[in-house]
Order: C-alpha cells, then structure tokens, then sequence
C-alpha cells in the first residue's frame, strides 16, 4: 500500500476519530453533524437554518428549513449516531462533533410538547432535545465546546484544495505573505461591525479626551492590531500605542499591516495582558476583547486613576469565555470607580445579530 493510501484510509475514520476524541474528553452529552460548509455557525446559508421553538404557533417537531423560528443549528445524539451511521448526511464532507456546556440545557419535546420548560437550577435553556427519529439537537444558541472538525477526504476522492483548487491568494494573503492556520483570519478582523465597534470606541474616547496629549494607549488582545490603526488615524493627540497580544503570529502579521501604513508610533508586545505592569502610563487602556481573554488580572493590575475603556459583546462563538448582554455585565466583572460612558450597539457579524456594549471611564 502507498503511504497516500494509507494516510487516505486512515483519514476516512471519522468515527474512530470521533470515539478517540470523545474518550479524551471524558464525560458529557456529545453531538455531531454532517455539511458540505467548512463553517459552524448561524448563517441562513447553513443547511438548517431556523426552527420554532416550542412556543412558536408553527411549532412542529420535525421542522426542518430556513423560513420559521429562531436561528437554530441541528446536531444528531452522538449514540444515535454510533449506532445507526447509515442514517446520516455521511456523503456530506465535513462532521462536527460538540459537546454541550456543563452549565447548558436542551429541553426535550416530541411531537405533543405545547409549552417551554424551564432549566434545572444553575443550568440555561439553549435549545431542544427532539425525541423523534431521527432525534436531534437543535441549538439556539452555541452552548457547546467544539471537539473536533474532521474532514471526509475518501468521501471527496481529493483532499480539501484540490477538489476546486486552491483559491488565489487574496489581497490579505500576499499583505501577510502566510496563510492562516485557524478561523480569526485577518480578513475576518476588517468585518464591518468590528471596524464600526472600534470607530465607536474612538469616538466616545474623542468626546473625553477632546485634544489633550494621551502619552500612552494600551492595547489589550490587540490582534492583528487594528484598534491600533484606527487610533493612529484618528486625530487624537497620542504618544505611543503599545499592542498587547498572546499570539505572536497575529502580532507580527498586523506589525506588516501597520509598517505598511507608515506608522511609526505603534510598539507591540507579545504577553499574556493578564501579567502586564502597565509601567508606560499614565494613559489609557483599551480592551475590546474581554470575550476572548480569561482571568481578570489585566484589570486588576492598572493602576487606579487610569482611564479605561472595555468592549463586550453577546452571543459569542464557540471560542469564547465570557459573554456580556449589556453594559451592566460588563461594569459587574470589571468595576469601574467612575463611569464616563456606558452605552450599547446593535450590530451583525457573518453568523448572527448581537449587541456590543462599551463603558469608559476611571479604574
Ligand atoms: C479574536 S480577538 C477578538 C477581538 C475583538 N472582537 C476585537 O475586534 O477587538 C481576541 C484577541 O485577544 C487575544 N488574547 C486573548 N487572551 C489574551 C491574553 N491573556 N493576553 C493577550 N492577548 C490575548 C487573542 O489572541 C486574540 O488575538
């Protein structure tokens, strides 16, 4: 056998995978699904796209669409699945695997259930638990831990790629000169409500500040470093941005980006915000992604008297480890001393409609 083959046969598995990753996951309630989409997520261009929730007058459990109910994604049982492989999507390239939250709960229904059921104590409602055949999960919202991603590439006949060919590279591809290995792609970053969140924050920043010299803004999860951007042309009176990020890749892409642009006063460091000293203040410090950064040691550790200004939002994906409905949330986990905005927006990404909330004001 070729090596090609064997890699092809053992890349066919993915139920072996799936029952490996599931033992390495331990315990829980474990879904999968089956698509020709290389994307998990709410968009209407998902295969199931919608699905009434059981106070709906439409309600019917084996709805199946895009036209009723509240944005929805169908996972199957993963026993049910193990058991009777043949009944699913299997022709269809790419299988999830998810794993619901701890703290997340699916009300079950058949086709007679007429009201909603609250949660178990500390657990949320996140969707349904359709006891029908085929049963299924249909999630509301992505309560879920992503396990696994895995790629039917026997199914194909050629590996992802070459099934079309690869796509040229994009005008970001040959700006970075590497491709991304993950899904926070640099494109990604430029989506209009993120460009427009930013836009805001520099905004109601403006309205404090007015022209005085700001000697320093730090920069927290800073990315591919486009707050950064934003700020620098923004007309406010600032020293020196410094941006904060973990992942060294996405600094030094964006450090392309900001060369390229001919600015000269944006230093980066690549660092865990979490142990920042904040030394370089006075000044501000901007973190418009608390969703994605654990611990609070970032905000415990500025200095009181500093001007603050922190963005999150809702419905978060998968990745994510907080999640804010409104202002409130936000000054509940980071209290703020004074509070000199509080204010939040509408918006849409790719996937969903959310709410991106803001305040400013003195730690
Ligand atoms: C995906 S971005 C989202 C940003 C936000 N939506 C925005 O546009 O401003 C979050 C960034 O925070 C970074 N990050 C998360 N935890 C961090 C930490 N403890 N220290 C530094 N960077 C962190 C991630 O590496 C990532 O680049």
């Amino acid at each position: 056998m070729l090596v090609h083959d064997l890699f092809e046969s053992r890349a066919n598995s993915i139920r072996s995978q799936i029952i490996q990753d599931v033992d390495s996951h331990g315990p829980g309630q474990y879904f999968v699904r089956f698509t020709d989409i290389d994307k998990l997520g709410y968009s209407a261009r998902q295969q199931f796209g919608r699905s009434p929730d059981v106070d709906d007058p439409e309600f019917s459990a084996d709805y199946i669409g895009t036209k009723h109910g509240r944005p929805a994604i169908w996972f199957y049982p993963l026993n049910y699945y193990l058991k009777q492989k043949d009944s699913y999507a299997t022709d269809k390239p790419y299988a999830w695997l998810v794993k619901l939250n701890d703290d997340a709960w699916l009300q079950p229904v058949d086709r007679k259930t007429t009201g909603q059921t609250a949660a178990p104590l500390g657990r949320q409602r996140v969707g349904l638990l359709r006891n029908t055949t085929p049963p299924a999960a249909i999630f509301f919202r992505p309560a879920f831990q992503l396990i696994g991603k895995y790629y039917d590439y026997a199914g194909q006949h050629q590996r992802h790629g070459q099934v079309k060919g690869a796509p040229d590279p994009s005008f970001f591809d040959r700006v970075r000169g590497l491709t991304e290995s993950s899904g926070y792609t640099l494109e990604g970053s430029w989506t209009p409500d993120l460009v427009f969140s930013k836009l805001w924050a520099i905004r109601k920043l403006q309205n404090i500040v007015k022209d005085s010299l700001i000697p320093v803004i730090y920069v927290l999860g800073s990315w591919y470093g486009n707050m950064s951007v934003l700020l620098a042309r923004s007309g406010l009176n600032i020293g020196k941005i410094i941006n904060v990020e973990s992942n060294p890749q996405w600094l030094n892409t964006g450090n392309k980006f900001i060369e390229a642009m001919g600015i000269d006063n944006v230093e980066s460091m690549n660092k865990d915000a979490n142990t920042l000293d904040y030394r370089q203040l006075p000044g501000v410090v901007i973190n418009s992604s608390t969703n994605d950064m654990e611990n609070r040691g970032w905000f415990d550790n500025i200095p009181p008297g500093t001007l603050v200004v922190i963005q999150g939002r809702n419905k978060t994906g998968p990745k994510a480890v907080y999640s804010f409905d409104s202002p409130q949330d936000l000054q509940s986990l980071y209290q703020l001393n004074k509070v000199l905005y509080s204010g939040s927006l509408d918006l849409e990404d790719p996937e969903t409609n959310y709410t991106r909330n803001m305040i400013i004001g003195i730690r």
